[in-house]
């Protein structure tokens, strides 16, 4: 009786505390992780109370209901290992040295995963048991679908819309370089900060995306743009509205931005002389799956023929969209190479994946 009240409590503390983490935006990083050490133990208690589930695994003719059970709490148990280990990698607070799995993309699929498949798999043992099993379906699958739409949408919008992280930007962007071997190259760069009118009280503002580097507002993508400048010692360029800037607040933001990409707007950016530069490194944030309408400005108003352009998309989770063969349909006679698209929360962490691609560009030293 006590072992079954100590596993049910588990159980519940366990259910409670994945959802915690999903809502990490406004937990913070350290109590995300703190929670994550609580998650692990309540697991070990329920392994420990469920552990005859083994034994039981090898018998011959389970029925189909079982076998599916055995399945889902196989694959449950496969992605919370894998989980648990890209937990260290993602970790800056109590695992900072561990490298592998670090992925904060791939962290929150596989989050997702196993939120869904624990409630799949309680489900299915309340489905067992239940009277009406029909309406007992029907609540697992709704279940499983919120659990799916709260990781693969709920989480990256209140990062968008909630986040702000504090960066040390020396720390994060100098290091190893590459020898360009003579080709010059510029890293252009658009961001929102410096094209938004922010409020003087970042806490004020949606933080989306926003990164604090000694108390200032820093641009996501001005912090790839230091990275590559740092990587290949070149030239960068801040793509610079010269008129109406964009609102403080990301959602009105966003239906600026979604205006103007219906209109095929042009907004007024200031010019950057591209000129001498044989490479264009050119970093964008993906705005409504596309580029953003002052990066088409800065395409149309350059004379790019001739040069290599190679792209850095940073996103909340869309990949390129169609920001490539956008690129390309506003630069003709110029090469476009996607060079890479990073998840938001992955940008601080970019450099080494930056610097490999960037290696590998430029270590035939052809032009
Ligand atoms: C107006 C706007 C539209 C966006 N649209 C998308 C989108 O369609 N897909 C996506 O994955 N991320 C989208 N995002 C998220 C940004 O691409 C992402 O947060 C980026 O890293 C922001 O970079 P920044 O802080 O340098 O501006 C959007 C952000 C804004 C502000």
């Amino acid at each position: 009786m006590m072992k079954k009240r100590i596993g049910l409590i588990a159980d519940i503390l366990m259910f409670a505390l994945l959802v915690a983490q999903m809502l990490y935006v406004f937990t913070g990083n350290n109590v995300h992780e703190i929670l994550g050490i609580g998650f692990f133990i309540c697991l070990i208690v329920h392994v420990i109370i469920k552990g005859w589930w083994f034994s039981t695994l090898f018998k011959k003719g389970r029925p189909a209901s079982k076998k599916a059970f055995d399945t889902v709490t196989a694959l449950l148990l496969l992605c919370i290992i894998v989980l648990m280990i890209s937990s260290m990698g993602v970790s800056r607070f109590l695992f900072p040295n561990f490298v592998f799995l670090g992925s904060a993309a791939l962290h929150r699929y596989l989050a997702t995963a196993v939120l869904t498949l624990a409630v799949l798999h309680g489900s299915m043992v309340g489905i067992r048991r239940a009277q009406k099993k029909k309406t007992a379906v029907v609540l697992t699958a709704l279940a499983c679908i919120l659990s799916l739409s709260l990781g693969l949408f709920g989480v990256p919008y209140m990062n968008r819309h909630f986040k702000a992280v504090s960066i040390d930007h020396q720390a994060i962007v100098s290091g190893e370089k590459v020898d360009t071997k003579g080709t010059k190259c510029l890293a252009v760069y658009f961001t929102r900060v410096g094209n938004t009118d922010f409020e003087p009280d970042v806490d004020a503002v949606s933080g989306a995306s926003l990164l604090i580097s000694d108390g200032e507002l820093y641009g996501s993508n001005a912090l790839i743009a230091d990275m590559v400048s740092d990587i290949l010692g070149c030239d960068k360029a801040a793509i610079t509205l010269t008129g109406e800037k964009y609102p403080s607040s990301y959602n009105d933001t966003v239906s600026v931005a979604g205006e103007e990409l219906l209109s095929q707007a042009r907004p007024a950016t200031k010019p950057i002389d591209v000129s001498g530069y044989d490479d264009i490194i050119l970093i964008y944030p993906l705005w409504w799956n596309s580029i953003p309408m002052p990066v088409a400005s800065f395409l149309e108003n350059s004379d790019l023929s001739g040069k290599r352009i190679f792209l850095v998309c940073t996103q909340g989770s869309s990949g390129y969209g169609s920001s490539v063969s956008e690129t390309e349909a506003l630069t003709s006679g110029a090469s476009v190479t996607a060079l890479t698209s990073i998840y938001c929360e992955d940008i601080p962490d970019a450099r080494d994946e930056l610097y490999t691609l960037l290696q590998a560009v430029y270590e035939k030293g052809e032009k």
